[in-house]
């Protein structure tokens, strides 16, 4: 009785019978499915599969000595990403509210966006009324990281030890006192604790919202698959979510992790550019690269004075800039405090997103030629997980070995999971065409401009893009599908035929199947990934490369 009760309050249809046997259930029912495994010998682990790439440790961090007395990680702060701890700008004390850590682009822990910043402003991640979530697909990032090789970073550090072991010697003043006594700390291309966390919050949260739908696994006796690379910090995050998800050591025997070689010339779609040949090719897949670095020449004409003028033996150049903010970024994320982040200003910061703003959009983004072919993978094996099968085509970075293989690629899941970078991640809303994040069009290259596409908002750490597919009592048809990118549920009636706007984000889930497919036949991805042609920052490509 009492369970009816509680039924008859329960909004939607589906999810009351999905509950209802969550009601009545005997130890049994419950996940994980009894007579169940993880089987090593299928799903090998990382130091079988190799290809880790490089695993550089850096120092353990000390935050608790060298944050300043006035700075400490609450988790109450507003100006915090717990546990770390970020300084205030130059010229500001933190009462505005500014939070730098919102400004590092794709290093920029995640943080919640609001539906409404993309044009939906009634609506939540939560189902809608008169609908029950029957499935989820979910695409995630690594959380932080070290500098991946070669980056800025390391290339300042050696510049600022050259000049120390000049005749005249090197001398820094000032601000840019604490440099005499600097030195590069940080490890290459590794999960930092940080970002370890962030992986684990995400699975944590993501069982805590989707738990029942682990019910499916229950009734088929069968253990879901989650996919993530073989770089250490891909292997490494699917871990550390798997544990926020299943529990330490339950992670172990629940979930099979099916780690995909990410190395040159293998077809693998968490990490497309190892066989899309144009996609560092500065005339092609990288003009984003250089149109930034082009921007931060201008951008920082005083900060670069003022800072010149408290240094010797060293002539800064508007890259030691950008290495320097990313040393505020990097070492914050790492080390848990940079004194770097104070001795730029808001202006500063806010220049140092828009650098990544243009990277992005033109190398990952609308304005790129490689990014919806970079993107395709995922976008054919999504649609296939949508139906159900057929299994994708292997026109892309797909690999068909595994993808024929129900076993390394099953199409009945309930819940899906797959591990990534943030370039793929962006290829992969462009390839989609959900174009909402880049409504406001072609970024200027010269002066930053107000804009919809933020990087540290698309491409932080840890962003996930969390695909709902709905039953509703109170739509037709009843199937319902919507896409959330950091809990902003994204309109898509503007770039999908036959969606009409709805203020939940919902579309006919047969129609998007449709316009999908469509936009899978029209992705070229020999043209765009191995053809010659030239492009150029400016343009809205819809992430297609042009012919010419
Ligand atoms: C990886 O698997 C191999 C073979 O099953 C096993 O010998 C090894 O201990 C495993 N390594 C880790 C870190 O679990
Ligand atoms: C900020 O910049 C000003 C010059 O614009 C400089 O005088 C000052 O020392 C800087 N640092 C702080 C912490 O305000
Ligand atoms: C949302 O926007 C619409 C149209 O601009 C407006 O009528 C409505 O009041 C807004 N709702 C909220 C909750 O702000
Ligand atoms: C520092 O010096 C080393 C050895 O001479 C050189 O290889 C390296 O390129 C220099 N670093 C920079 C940033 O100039
Ligand atoms: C560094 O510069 C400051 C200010 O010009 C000066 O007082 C100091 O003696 C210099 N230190 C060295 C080691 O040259
Ligand atoms: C497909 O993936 C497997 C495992 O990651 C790999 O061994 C194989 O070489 C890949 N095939 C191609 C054609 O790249
Ligand atoms: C910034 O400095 C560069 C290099 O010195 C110079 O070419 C450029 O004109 C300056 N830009 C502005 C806006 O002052
Ligand atoms: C910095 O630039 C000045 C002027 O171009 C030059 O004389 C000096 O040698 C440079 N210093 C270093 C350390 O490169
Ligand atoms: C790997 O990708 C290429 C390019 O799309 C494709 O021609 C080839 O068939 C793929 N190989 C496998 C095993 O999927
Ligand atoms: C998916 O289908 C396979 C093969 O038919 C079956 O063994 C497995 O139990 C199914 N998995 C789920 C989650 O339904
Ligand atoms: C999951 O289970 C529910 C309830 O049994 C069912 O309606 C739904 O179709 C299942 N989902 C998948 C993807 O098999
Ligand atoms: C690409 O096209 C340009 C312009 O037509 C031509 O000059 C160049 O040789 C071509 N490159 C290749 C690799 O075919």
């Amino acid at each position: 009785m009492l369970i009816l009760v509680l039924l008859g309050l329960l909004p939607c249809l589906v999810s009351s019978a999905v509950l209802d046997k969550k009601a009545g259930e005997t130890s049994s029912d419950i996940f994980p499915p009894t007579g169940t495994t993880v089987n090593t010998a299928i799903f090998p682990n990382e130091s079988e599969v190799g290809y880790p790439g490089i695993t550089l440790t850096g120092v353990e961090p000390a935050a608790i000595q060298t944050a300043p007395a006035s700075l400490y990680a609450y988790n109450t702060d507003p100006l915090s990403s717990y546990p770390l701890v970020s300084d205030h700008p130059n010229g500001s004390n933190g009462e505005d509210g500014f939070d730098i850590t919102k400004y590092w682009g794709n290093l920029s822990p995640w943080y919640s966006v609001s539906s409404n910043f993309y044009g939906l402003n009634e609506t939540s991640p939560n189902s809608p009324k008169g609908c029950s979530i029957i499935q989820v697909h979910l695409l995630y990032r690594h959380g932080a990281r070290y500098p991946t090789t070669g980056s800025p970073p390391s290339t300042f550090a050696s510049k600022i030890s050259n000049a120390t072991k000049q005749e005249k010697g090197f001398n820094s003043t000032g601000e840019l006192n604490f440099l005499n006594e600097w030195k590069y700390l940080l490890g290459a291309e590794l999960l930092t604790i940080s970002g370890r966390l962030q992986n684990f919050a995400l699975g944590a949260s993501f069982r805590q919202q989707y738990g029942y739908l682990l019910n499916n696994f229950t009734e088929s006796k069968t253990l879901p698959v989650f996919r993530t690379e073989s770089q250490d910090r891909m292997v490494k995050t699917a871990n550390n979510f798997a544990a926020g998800m299943f529990g330490v050591p339950e992670y172990l025997d629940q979930v099979n992790i099916e780690i995909m070689v990410e190395t040159p010339g293998i077809n693998n779609t968490g990490a497309p550019y190892e066989t899309c040949l144009n996609s560092n090719v500065a005339s092609k897949g990288s003009i984003g690269s250089t149109a930034a670095a082009a921007f931060a020449k201008n951008a920082f004409n005083e900060t670069l004075e003022r800072l010149q003028s408290q240094i010797t033996g060293v002539n800064l150049t508007s890259t030691d800039i950008i290495a320097m903010l990313q040393l505020c970024s990097y070492e914050t994320d790492a080390l848990g405090y940079s004194a770097f982040c104070k001795l730029f200003t808001e202006e500063d910061f806010e220049n140092y997103e828009y650098y990544f703003d243009i990277s992005f959009y033109y190398n990952n983004g609308a304005g790129s030629p490689v990014a919806a072919a970079q993107g395709k993978g995922f976008l054919s094996e999504f649609v296939s997980r949508f139906t159900g099968g057929p299994t994708p085509k292997a026109d892309s970075s797909v690999n068909s070995t595994l993808d024929n293989n129900p076993i390394y690629f099953p199409l009945n899941q309930s819940i899906y999971a797959d591990a990534t970078h943030e370039v793929i991640i962006l290829d992969t809303l462009t390839a989609f065409n959900l174009s909402a994040i880049f409504s406001s069009g072609p970024l200027p290259i010269n002066k930053r401009t107000e804009n919809s596409f933020k990087a540290s908002q698309v491409v932080p750490f840890a962003t996930h893009l969390t695909i709902q597919v709905l039953e509703c009592s109170n739509t037709s048809p009843s199937k319902q599908i919507r896409f959330i990118l950091n809990d902003a549920v994204l309109p898509i009636d503007q770039s999908y035929d036959g969606c009409e706007y709805n203020k939940d984000g919902l579309c006919s889930f047969d129609n998007v199947v449709n316009v999908l497919q469509k936009r899978i036949e029209e992705i070229d991805w020999n043209h765009d990934c191995l053809g010659n042609y030239t492009a150029s920052p400016g343009n809205d490509y819809n992430g297609r490369a042009p012919r010419n």
